[in-house]
């Protein structure tokens, strides 16, 4: 695992995401109630970018066709049983957010 600086802390306004790339993975991360959370950002239903989605405490909404995941534990609510997008853990140095990947 290596960290990778993505943001500042100030990029990612509260109930917000920002999607990032690392080497060929596209992650959005997000701030809600305080905290930041990092999952897979393509919406297992179409490929649509979950960052720019409406965030509700530790749900996501995809701004495409209205799947709910959680941004903690990357599991799809509902339609389909058993979905989970891969998490990362975001790392807070000072003013700078970094995933380790
Ligand atoms: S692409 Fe996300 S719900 Fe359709």
């Amino acid at each position: 695992m290596v960290l990778h600086k993505v943001a500042r802390r100030s990029e990612i306004q509260e109930n917000k995401g920002k999607e990032v790339k690392i080497e060929n993975a596209r992650i959005a991360v997000f701030y809600t109630k305080g905290k930041y959370y990092a999952i897979d950002a393509l919406c297992r239903h179409q490929d649509g970018s979950l960052a720019p989605g409406r965030v509700d405490g530790e749900i996501v909404e995809c701004p495409l066709h209205s799947w709910h995941y959680n941004v903690r534990t990357g599991e799809l609510l509902d339609y389909v049983k058993g979905v989970k997008l891969t998490t990362y853990e975001v790392i807070i140095k000072g003013n700078d957010l970094y995933l380790d990947v």
